[in-house]
C-alpha cells in the first residue's frame, strides 16, 4: 500500500497509508485533520483543495479545464494547487507529498 505524506493545517507532517486505485480525496477525508470533500468528488466544492509538492507535480496528470477553472476562483490558489478528488492514487505515487490548503 503506497504512503501519502500529508502536511496538515498546523504544519505537521503525517505518513498515511493510501489506497491505490481511488482518488487521493478518499484517503484525506478519513483523517481527523483532513478535508471535508463536501461534493464527494464532483469537482464543484473545492473543499478538497491541496498543494502538491513541486517535486511531484510533473508525475501527476495535468488538471482538466473544469478543475483548473474552479481552482483559479479560490482565494488560496497558488502553484501546486489541485483538487484531491481529481487525482488517482497509484503505486507509482508512493511518497507523494501534499499540503492541505486553508479553508476558504
Ligand atoms: S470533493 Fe468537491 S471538488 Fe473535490
Amino acid at each position: 500500500m503506497p504512503t501519502l505524506k500529508v502536511i496538515d493545517r498546523d504544519g505537521q507532517e503525517h505518513d498515511v497509508p493510501a489506497r491505490s486505485g481511488v482518488k487521493i480525496m478518499e484517503t484525506l477525508r478519513e483523517l481527523d485533520y483532513g478535508i471535508a470533500a463536501i461534493c464527494g468528488g464532483m469537482c464543484s466544492c473545492a473543499t478538497c483543495h491541496v498543494y502538491v509538492d513541486p517535486t511531484w507535480a510533473s508525475k501527476i496528470p495535468a488538471p482538466m479545464s473544469d478543475e483548473r477553472e474552479l481552482l483559479q476562483e479560490l482565494a488560496h490558489y497558488k502553484d501546486g494547487s489541485r483538487l484531491s478528488c481529481q487525482i488517482d492514487m497509484t503505486d507509482a505515487l508512493d511518497g507523494l507529498r501534499v499540503t492541505i490548503a486553508p479553508d476558504e
